[in-house]
């Protein structure tokens, strides 16, 4: 079993979906757990509380809306106060569905910075410390968005392939550093198909009008399209692949985009 006693992560958009499981998976391994999202006083309380009833060492949250740089230089100060990064997980993303021509240039703005350009800015800040302590993990949450394209997911799609190249480039860049006893410094990529959390409801709700029909029957129709195993994802099956790829043992797993994705990016 992986041991993350006297590490830290930090994982971003951890108050729900992915991002939480992620941070419940590593907090069970014993990691102090740096929490981030959008969320209100009561529900940071509870998911920090939540953490250390799993394990976590410490639970503590840090603010930063990951659309300004600021924020995210902000936030990375404050991780780095509280000792540092040496596990980052890249989670926190947005989507939005519409035709090209359609897309406002906000929308666009927006979800190149949450899904591509704030893991630069996090990466650059917490990087050089983790080559220096001779082992750290990034794991940035892409997509099956990150290696093929769906129609209506421009912005979506751009930022994912984008966070798949950044990480490429950075695993590159790092690959040499640390070793195989501490476990060296890799960044990869986790691609997720379709996974049952918030981000997927407004297309569930879609599709259940544009059929007619109800939610379990839209949620079939929904894989049937993409996913040939016809089963969706649960985000602890993520939290459990981000976990081994932290172990010293994943030290040689250095900037792979890993599907899971019930088929769909093989086809
Ligand atoms: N659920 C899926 O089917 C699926 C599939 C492939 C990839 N993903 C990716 O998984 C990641 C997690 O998504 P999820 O499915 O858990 O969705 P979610 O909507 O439940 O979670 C998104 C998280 O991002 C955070 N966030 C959003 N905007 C932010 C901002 N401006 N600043 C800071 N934090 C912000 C939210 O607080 C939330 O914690 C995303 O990157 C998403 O693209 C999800």
């Amino acid at each position: 079993m992986t041991d993350l006693t006297g590490k830290t992560a930090l994982v971003t958009g951890s108050v729900q979906g992915i991002g939480l499981a992620i941070a419940e998976t590593l907090a069970g391994a014993g990691a102090r757990i740096a929490v981030h999202g959008i969320a209100g006083d009561a529900q940071i309380e509870e998911v920090c509380h939540h953490l250390r009833k799993k394990g976590a060492a410490d639970a503590a949250f840090f603010r930063g809306d990951l659309r300004h740089p600021t924020q995210i230089q902000d936030l990375m100060a404050a991780v780095a106060a509280w000792g540092g990064a040496d596990i980052l997980v890249n989670n926190a993303g947005i989507q939005h569905t519409d035709w090209l021509s359609k897309l406002p240039s906000d929308m666009w703005e927006s979800i190149l910075s949450v899904n591509l350009s704030a893991a630069f800015y996090t990466m650059q800040a917490a990087m050089p410390e983790m080559a220096n302590r001779g082992y750290g993990r990034v794991i940035n949450i892409a997509s099956v968005h990150g290696l093929v394209a769906s129609k209506q997911k421009a912005p979506y799609v751009a930022a994912k392939h984008g966070l798949i190249g950044l990480s490429k480039t950075a695993a590159l860049e790092y690959a040499s550093r640390g070793d195989k006893a501490k476990g060296g410094v890799t960044v990869n990529c986790i691609c997720p198909g379709w996974t049952n959390t918030a981000i997927i409801e407004p297309q569930i709700k879609e599709r259940m009008a544009a059929l007619g029909v109800d939610r379990e029957a839209a949620v079939a129709d929904m894989l049937k399209d993409k996913q040939p195993s016809l089963r969706g994802s649960e985000p602890a099956e993520i939290g459990a692949l981000a976990l081994w790829l932290c172990s010293p043992v994943a030290h040689n797993v250095v900037g792979a985009s890993i599907p899971v994705d019930g088929g769909w990016t093989v086809q």
